[in-house]
C-alpha cells in the first residue's frame, strides 16, 4: 500500500459491471484494468475473458494488483439447483453446504472468486420476489443455512482454488420491504430487528464469511449503504467483521434519491464513513473519493483503510498467487456426480401439499400432462442463473416422459378435447401451473398471488372430465392457492428446481422418492392476508374461531393454508408419549422433552419432528411460537422413535440489542413438538 497512490487506492474501491460495456467492446474493462481504475469487475464468468483482463491487471498496470471477478452465483453456476428457498425446505443446512461447495467449484473454474450469496434476508410476505432466493421466514432456519451456506462458499481457512469468497445480503432487512415491493422502505421496530431479521446475517459473519452486502432499502429511515450505525456500529464493531463491505447496485448513488444526501459527492462521503469498501456500479468513489480525500484527511485515511480490506481479500483469496483460472477445468463442470447432488436437493426441496391417495401414480401409466410450465426449461432454472445449461435442463414434461406414457397439451387444446368427452384412457392429469421464473426474483413483486385464470379454468376442466388431477406448482414463492385447493387430488410445490427438476419430480409422481420436504415459508389462502407466517404476535384480541372483535378478516378464513413447516409424505405419522422430564426448570437445568413418532402407514418415510417454544409474560412481547430445534427421522413402515430435544432455556429468551445475545426466558413458558408449526402438542413449563 505504501507505493499506491491515492488514485490506485481509490481504483480498488470501484467495482463495474459487465452489462454498461455489453458482451462485445470491452475496450473499457481493459483500460480501467490497465490504468488501476477498478478493483474488482462483476457479471463476467467466461474463463477466458477472466483471464484475459486479469493478464492486462498483472501484467500491464503499474503494481500488478490482480482483480477480483464477482458473480451472482445463488443457486449454482452450470450445475443449477433449486432456488434457496426451496431447497431449505429440505430442513438439511448440510445439502446447503453440498450445493454451494459446488457452486463455488464451478464457479471458481469459470474465473469467479466471489460470489454474491448467500441472501439470509428473512422474508414473510410472498408478494416479494425475492423470497426464492432465502430461506424464508423463519430466524432459526435462516440462520442455520446462513452459516452452512457460507462454509460451503469458502470451505475453511483462506480460499483455495475449488472455493470463493461468499457475500452474505442484503444487510439490512431488504426482506421486511413495505407491501413486498422490491427497493422499498423497511420500518422495523427494535423487537422484530434483533429477535428476528438480523441473526441470519450474524450467522453468516460468526460463520466467517468474507464480504457483506449492503441492502438497497432505508431501515427505519436511514439508507442501508450510508448507515453508519448498521455497518460500522453493529457489523463492524459489535459483531466484529472485519471484511469487505460492498453495495448493492448503484446503491451509493442511490442515497441521493432517498432524501438523505445533498448529491452524488456527499453520498461517496456518507458511504466511505459508514464503512462500505465497494461501490457496485454508483461511480461515486471513482468521481468523488479523490477530491474529498484532498479536502478531508479522515476520509483519506479511511480509503487507507478500505483499500486494505479489498486487498486482504485478494491475498485471503490467493489472487498474488494464483491470478488465473485454469482452463483445464472445463471439463469438472456440470459433471453427473455434480448433478446427482442437484437431484437430491430437487427431491427434497418438493412439498406435497395434498394427496387423497392419487400419488404415487403407477410407473409407466399414461398420463396427461398440461400447461405452458411444463416444457419450460427457464422457468424449471429459476431466477438467478445463467442460460448456458438451458439446453439440457430437464424440464416437468421430459422428466414425466421418462417415467410414464405421456400426452401433452397446452390448456386451449385439452379443453377442446374434454368437451368432446375423450379421456383417451388416461390414469391422471397432471396440470402444470405457477409462475415463470421471470415473474419471480429481483423486481418481481406482484400484487396478485393467487393463480393465473386461466391455469385455474384448466384446472376445473380437468376436474370435470372425472379423472384424478394432480397440480404441480412451479413459483419462487408461496403462491395463493386457495382457488384450487379443493379442486384437486393431490398438490405438490414444485418451485424452480434446476437442472434436474423434472426428473426430481417425476422421482416424487412415481413414488421412486417419498416426498419429504417442509415449508418453510407458510402459503397464505389469498394475496390481501400477506404477510402471512407463523411467528406473529399473539395481539391482545386473537382469532377465536366465530367470534366478533378479534384479529382476522370478515371475508377469508384465518391464518395460512398451508403453514410454515408443514409437509406430507406417501405414510402418516403419529406422535404419542410426549413428556419433559421436569415442568419446573430450575436455574442449570435445561428442558428435556421427548415424544414417540410412528411410522403408521405402509410406505417408509420421513418425518421432520419440530419443537417451538413461547415465552408468556414478557417485555416487549414474544411470538406466539418459535422454531427452536427439529430432527429428520426415517422410519420404516411400523417403526417408532423416541425423538428427544435438550433445550437451553438460556437461549431462548428475547433478545434486546444489537449484540443479539438471547436473555434467559422465564417465568411462564410453553414447549411444542409437532409436525409443523399449527399442528403440534403443548407442553406448560415454569422457569425460574
Ligand atoms: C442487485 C441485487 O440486489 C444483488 O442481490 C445482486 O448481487 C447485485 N444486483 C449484483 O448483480
Amino acid at each position: 500500500m505504501r507505493e499506491m497512490t491515492l488514485e490506485e487506492k481509490i481504483g480498488q474501491l470501484n467495482q463495474v459491471g459487465a452489462s454498461i460495456y455489453g458482451t462485445t467492446d470491452e475496450s473499457g474493462y481493459e483500460e480501467m484494468a490497465r490504468e488501476g481504475r477498478a478493483g474488482s469487475f462483476l457479471s463476467l464468468h467466461d474463463p477466458e475473458r477472466c483471464n484475459k483482463l486479469q493478464r492486462i491487471a498483472v501484467e500491464e498496470s503499474r503494481l500488478g494488483i490482480p482483480l477480483i471477478f464477482a458473480e451472482d452465483v445463488i443457486h449454482g453456476l452450470k450445475t443449477v439447483f433449486p432456488i434457496p428457498l426451496a431447497e431449505s425446505c429440505s430442513f438439511e443446512p448440510e445439502l446447503a453446504r453440498k450445493t454451494a461447495e459446488i457452486a463455488a467449484d464451478e464457479a471458481s473454474a469459470c474465473g469467479v472468486k466471489w460470489v454474491f450469496a448467500p441472501m439470509t434476508d428473512i422474508a414473510r410476505d410472498a408478494r416479494w420476489g425475492r423470497i426464492a432466493e432465502g430461506a424464508g421466514e423463519d430466524p432459526y432456519i435462516g440462520s442455520l443455512f446462513a452459516a452452512a451456506r457460507v462454509k460451503g462458499f469458502q470451505g475453511s481457512g483462506n480460499i483455495d482454488e475449488k472455493h470463493v469468497a461468499a457475500c452474505v445480503k442484503h444487510f439490512a432487512c431488504y426482506g421486511a420491504a413495505e407491501s413486498g415491493k422490491d427497493y422499498n422502505t423497511v420500518q422495523l421496530s427494535d423487537n422484530n430487528l434483533y429477535n428476528a431479521y438480523l441473526p441470519p446475517y450474524k450467522a453468516a459473519v460468526d460463520a466467517g464469511v468474507f464480504t457483506v452486502m449492503t441492502a438497497f432499502n432505508d431501515l427505519n429511515g436511514t439508507p442501508c449503504t450510508v448507515n453508519a450505525p448498521l455497518i460500522d456500529g453493529v457489523l463492524r464493531k459489535l459483531w466484529g467483521f472485519r471484511g469487505v463491505v460492498v453495495s448493492d447496485w448503484a446503491a451509493v448513488a442511490e442515497a441521493e434519491y432517498h432524501g438523505y444526501c445533498e448529491n452524488r459527492e456527499d453520498c461517496a462521503a456518507e458511504a466511505a464513513k459508514a464503512g462500505v469498501t465497494v461501490d457496485m456500479m454508483g461511480h461515486a468513489y471513482d468521481t468523488f473519493l479523490l477530491s474529498l480525500a484532498k479536502k478531508n484527511k479522515k476520509i483519506q485515511k479511511r480509503i487507507d483503510e478500505l483499500c486494505e480490506q479489498v486487498l486482504t481479500l485478494k491475498y485471503r483469496l490467493g489472487l498474488f498467487k494464483r491470478p488465473y483460472a485454469d482452463l483445464s477445468r472445463g471439463k469438472d463442470l456440470y459433471t453427473r456426480e455434480k448433478l446427482d447432488v442437484a437431484l437430491e436437493a430437487a427431491q427434497k426441496a418438493i412439498v406435497l401439499l395434498k394427496n387423497d391417495g392419487t400419488l404415487p401414480l403407477k410407473r409407466g401409466e399414461k398420463v396427461l400432462v398440461l400447461g405452458k410450465l411444463a416444457a419450460d426449461k427457464r422457468t424449471m432454472m429459476g431466477c438467478w442463473c445463467f442460460p448456458e445449461t438451458q439446453e439440457s435442463t430437464i424440464d416437468v414434461l421430459s422428466g414425466i416422459r421418462e417415467k410414464f406414457s405421456a400426452d401433452y397439451a397446452d390448456s386451449a387444446d385439452f379443453l377442446a378435447d374434454v368437451s368432446s368427452g375423450d379421456t383417451n384412457g388416461y390414469g391422471a392429469i397432471i396440470c402444470v401451473v405457477g409462475e415463470t421464473n421471470r415473474e419471480s426474483g429481483e423486481a418481481a413483486s406482484r400484487a396478485f398471488i393467487g393463480l393465473k385464470d386461466e391455469d385455474v379454468a384448466m384446472i376445473r376442466a380437468a376436474k370435470k372430465t372425472g379423472l384424478p388431477v394432480v397440480a404441480l406448482i412451479l413459483s419462487g414463492r408461496p403462491l395463493a392457492l386457495s382457488a384450487i385447493n379443493s379442486d384437486v387430488n393431490a398438490l405438490a410445490e414444485c418451485w424452480h428446481l434446476g437442472s434436474v427438476g423434472g426428473r426430481a419430480i417425476a422421482n416424487v409422481l412415481c413414488g421412486d422418492f417419498a416426498p419429504e420436504g417442509r415449508l418453510t415459508a407458510s402459503f397464505p389462502r389469498e394475496t390481501g392476508q400477506c404477510p402471512v407466517y407463523y411467528s406473529h404476535f399473539n395481539t391482545g384480541r386473537p382469532y377465536i374461531a366465530g367470534q366478533g372483535c378479534r384479529c382476522k378478516f370478515r371475508d377469508c378464513e384465518e391464518g395460512a393454508l398451508y403453514p410454515f413447516g408443514y409437509g406430507l409424505t406417501f405414510t402418516k405419522f403419529g406422535y404419542s408419549d410426549l413428556r419433559a422430564e421436569k415442568t419446573k426448570i430450575g436455574k442449570g437445568d435445561k428442558i428435556e422433552i421427548s415424544v414417540r413418532v410412528t411410522n403408521i402407514g405402509e410406505r417408509d418415510g420421513a418425518e421432520i419432528v419440530q419443537a417451538y417454544f413461547r415465552q408468556n409474560s414478557c417485555k416487549p412481547i414474544r411470538p406466539v411460537k418459535s422454531l427452536v430445534a427439529f430432527e429428520k427421522v426415517r422410519l420404516r413402515a411400523g417403526e417408532s422413535k423416541t425423538v428427544k430435544f435438550v433445550l437451553d432455556p438460556d437461549r431462548l429468551g428475547i433478545i434486546r440489542t444489537a449484540a443479539l445475545q438471547p436473555e434467559r426466558a422465564k417465568g411462564r413458558c410453553e414447549a411444542y413438538v409437532g409436525a409443523n408449526s399449527e399442528d403440534c402438542q403443548k407442553i406448560n413449563l415454569t422457569i425460574e
